[in-house]
């Protein structure tokens, strides 16, 4: 392997750009290489190699001359078509002489028909004819270019690129499946140097054979010439121009959800573009690993989309990131007829496969079973291979062939550690047949093989699965880029956050000192208003939990609002702020609340709520006569993040719907009434269905208690924290509501929502403290970290954050942002993009933080609180 880079040495010279069949038959094409290649020298002082495939169907022609070169004539002729087709393509497309350009490049096209080596189809000829297309390409587009005033030179990529006889090649694959050295040392990289311009064009899928004549590389060969010429030259970067912005996290044509990865390491890459992307070809990542040269995908459509950045430097971040599934997989079980713990059993089978020229893939294994799929292949479509396999199995074990079937495996690093987060993953798969599931020991990969007819309609709810549960971190923007649909159909515009049109009065604000809340009320009034209108709510409870400004409080009020509280501590600044409110406008949500608390919330004549048999059994005289609220757990939890769901056994929170009956009993005997029916099953949901399963458990379980006059279903609507995500579905949530609000229509129907009315409404504000490099890491510091907003370290939640100093300033370096603490773990965002002139001083706002922000916020290290702020208008 080539030793990284010492820190400080010049940067690499050469960036390698390939582009495919596409990209060179038109001239407008030509002009996007030329203008790319001359953008990459003016702005980052590079020398350009450009690899080029052949023009669009050539190599397919070439491939049909090839397979009928018994036909002399029919060679000739099929040669000649080609050559007029280049021709005209360089006059009438690219306006240039095809004689002056193309003159011994086409006599040598037509040369090969009468070569001698033809009527044999020597493998040597067959390499011979199949390069041409590359030959031609390369120069039409040094022509052309040259014709456009670049000074482009052509580079023969025999010269550089040799093929390498592997031991367990055969003759054709020697020939015309090569694969070739890429250690490149200084002496060859100034001989490159010095054998033309700063800019040059080469050919893909060539090489040079061992005995001095041409190799072909095979399929994906441009790809990978380019990743050779990458290594060869320990190139600053490869990157590879095609048709598509980059990898996605799945086929975005079966889940147009798929999001586009923005960065991979290369193993992760390897093993999405192994295990079914058709983008990149495996073949071509190893040698840029090796050499450690990032490998880039790029779109010739949107030249300026960043794509998908595979390298080594970027910081490992756990989590699956694409789900793919290979069709047409065979398996075969084998179950052991022998004796126990018999010696030999997997290499008399093993031995078998290999006899008859069948790969293995994926392998589970137990004392009696052994079970492995077959890649497909060429010698399989013929299935008296495997007729032929189980008769020699037979020999030895019971065989079954279980086919055909789909792999479908979730990539990304640290699966052993995610498999908690998979339980919603695995419960799908549960509802399937699986017949195999395998985990690689390097930690990137988990297989599992279904029947392939439930491959395909699995993929779409996967992929949503794997992002709800958090197992695909689809907020971490340093490597989910935008959604498949999203780019294909832009998303519409979102408008502008309010900070944003009023930027002046915000760093306005910001001057009178940093860690500083800011919160816009027209935005609170704003979402208060859409829940407002959702008619089957009858009432509405601001949990003050989510922010406890006076003004924040007194606004919702205004909007008609009630409250809901959890502790004495809100219940008192609530009244304290608002002494005139109806004590029937709040509701008591306590969790292991003291004595005091609850007998003080009784006493204010609240609504007070009961999660658990203990009050009423423990303190009987506290409820006598007395109205109550019963919470109830309905055994499922929901929310952005595992700390915020509070149904299930594993939370705290609730009565087990089981328990109610005893509870019941309990009131009746404590001379306590039960009013209404409450469930709260976590924060930050967006699937509406959720509320939808909770009412109609409550409304069971009202019917069964016969005083129930109301049903809370809790607040937790989500938030699209990301300006890339789906903003929360209102409408699917109204409707869920009027659904089951029709079929319960005697229930009133009350929710208590927090983080939808006032999330957005807040931006914290912070100053930039310090820029800092460490070792290739940029740190942008800011004067408030977890203390000033925890959820980040938290949750790993995902906040924008911007640099309002330089609000129109292009997007810069990723950076860290970090605040003052003394934790590691104090990151308010990760690989950042923010103006590269971000500087000491600059105000820096972290949106979306009105919700669980100045409330969370704490006095870790002895720094003050921030401070907080209204815009009212
Ligand atoms: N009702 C009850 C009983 C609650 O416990 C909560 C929030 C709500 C309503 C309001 O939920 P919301 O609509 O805001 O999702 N600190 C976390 C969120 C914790 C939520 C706690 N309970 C975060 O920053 O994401």
């Amino acid at each position: 392997m080539n030793p990284a880079p010492p820190a400080g040495a010049p940067a690499p010279t050469w960036i390698v750009l390939k582009f495919g069949g596409t990209s060179v038959s038109r001239r407008q094409r030509w002009d996007t290489i030329g203008r790319l290649m001359k953008r990459r020298a003016d702005e980052e002082g590079a020398r350009v190699l450009v690899v080029v495939s052949a023009v669009s169907g050539v190599t397919n022609e070439l491939q049909a001359v090839c397979d009928g070169h018994a036909d002399a004539a029919g060679t000739a002729a099929r040669l000649e078509a080609l050559a007029t087709r280049h021709e005209t393509f360089c006059r009438d497309e690219l306006g240039l002489d095809p004689a002056a350009v193309l003159g011994e490049r086409l006599a040598a096209l037509r040369a090969l028909a009468g070569d001698p080596r033809r009527a044999a189809g020597e493998l040597a000829w067959q390499a011979e004819v199949l390069a041409q297309g590359e030959l031609l390409s390369s120069t039409l587009g040094v022509a052309y270019l040259r014709s456009q005033g670049l000074d482009v030179g052509w580079t023969d990529s025999r010269e550089w690129i040799h093929a390498q006889p592997l031991p367990n090649q055969n003759d054709w694959s020697k020939r015309l499946s090569a694969s070739c050295g890429f250690e490149g040392d200084a002496a060859l990289r100034a001989r490159f140097a010095a054998d033309g311009p700063a800019l040059r064009i080469a050919q893909g899928f060539i090489a040079r054979a061992p005995d001095g004549g041409t190799a072909i590389l095979g399929r994906g060969g441009s790809d990978t010439s380019a990743a050779y010429f990458g290594a060869l030259l320990g190139a600053r970067r490869v990157e590879i121009w095609t048709d598509v912005p980059g990898m996605f996290s799945a086929n975005p044509r079966q889940v147009p959800d798929a999001r586009l990865l923005a960065r991979l390491d290369y193993a992760e890459a390897q093993e999405i573009a192994t295990t079914g992307a058709k983008v990149l070809h495996p073949r071509c990542i190893h040698p840029c690993r090796e050499a450690r040269v990032p490998l880039w995908i790029r779109d010739t459509e949107r030249p300026d989309m960043a794509g998908t950045v595979i390298d080594g430097a970027a910081a490992t971040i756990p989590g699956v990131k694409a789900i793919s599934s290979r069709r047409g997989i065979v398996l075969v079980s084998m179950e052991t007829i022998g004796m126990w713990q018999q010696v030999g059993f997997l290499s008399d089978v093993f031995e078998r496969f290999k006899a008859h020229g069948l790969s293995v893939d994926l392998i589970g294994s137990s004392e009696a079973n052994v079970t492995v799929s077959l890649d497909p292949s060429d010698n399989l479509v013929n299935t008296n291979v495997l007729d032929a396999l189980c008769a020699d199995l037979a020999q030895v074990c019971r065989v079954k062939v279980i086919a055909p079937c789909a792999a479908i495996t979730l990539v990304g690093r640290g699966m052993r550690s995610l498999l908690h987060k998979l339980s919603e993953v695995w419960a799908e798969f549960g509802r399937e047949r699986v017949h195999l599931i395998s985990q690689s020991s390097n930690d990137l990969n988990l297989t599992f093989v279904v029947d392939e007819a439930l491959a395909e309609g699995m993929l779409p709810r996967l992929h949503a699965l794997l992002a709800q549960s958090g197992a695909m971190p689809v907020t971490e923007a340093a490597v989910f880029g935008p959604s498949w649909r999203h780019i294909d159909h832009p998303a519409p515009a979102r408008p502008a956050p309010w900070w944003l049109a009023r930027r002046g009065d915000v760093l306005a604000v910001a001057a009178r000192g940093t860690p500083r809340y800011l919160y816009h009320l027209p935005t609170v009034r704003e979402r208060a208003r859409e829940l407002a209108a959702i008619p089957a709510i009858d009432r509405r409870f601001y949990a003050i939990k989510a922010n406890p400004h006076p003004a924040v409080l007194r606004a919702l009020e205004a909007e008609g609002f009630g409250f809901e509280c959890v502790s004495r501590g809100e219940l008192e600044h609530l009244f304290a702020t608002m002494p005139a409110l109806a004590p029937d406008r709040v509701l008591f949500t306590p969790s292991f609340a003291p004595r005091a608390e609850v007998e003080a919330a009784l006493a204010r004549g609240v609504h007070v709520t009961v999660d658990s048999l203990y009050p009423l059994t423990q303190w009987p005289g506290l409820f006598r006569g007395r109205d109550l609220v019963l919470r109830v757990d309905p055994g499922f939890g929901s929310g952005h993040h595992e700390k915020v769901r509070t149904g299930g056994k594993e939370a705290k929170f609730g009565l087990a719907a089981q328990d109610v009956p005893a509870f019941a009993a309990a009131a009746r005997q404590a001379g306590a009434r039960i009013t209404g029916l409450h469930a709260h099953i976590g924060s930050g949901i967006h699937d509406a269905d959720h509320w939808r399963a909770v009412y109609a458990q409550l409304a069971a379980l009202a019917d069964g208690i016969g005083t129930v006059g109301f049903i809370d279903v809790g607040g937790g609507l989500g938030v699209a924290y990301d300006p890339e995500a789906e903003p929360f579905d209102l409408a699917a949530y109204g409707a869920a509501l009027a659904e089951m609000k029709q079929a319960w229509p005697q229930y009133a129907l009350w929710v208590e929502p927090g983080r939808y009315l006032v999330a957005e409404a807040g931006a914290l504000l912070l100053s930039v403290t310090q820029v800092v490099d460490k070792q290739g890491q940029r740190r942008i510091g800011a004067d408030g970290g977890m203390n000033a907003l925890m959820r980040p370290a938290l949750y790993s939640a995902w906040h924008e954050i911007a640099n309002l100093s330089r609000a129109d300033a292009p997007p810069g370096p990723p950076a860290d942002v970090v605040g003052p603490i003394c934790e590691t773990g104090d990151v308010l965002g990760r690989q950042r993009r923010l103006p590269e002139a971000t500087a000491e001083g600059d105000v820096i706002l972290v949106g979306h933080a009105g919700a669980y922000g100045a409330v969370m916020a704490n006095r870790y290290n002895l720094r003050e609180l921030p401070q907080e702020d209204v815009l009212d208008d």
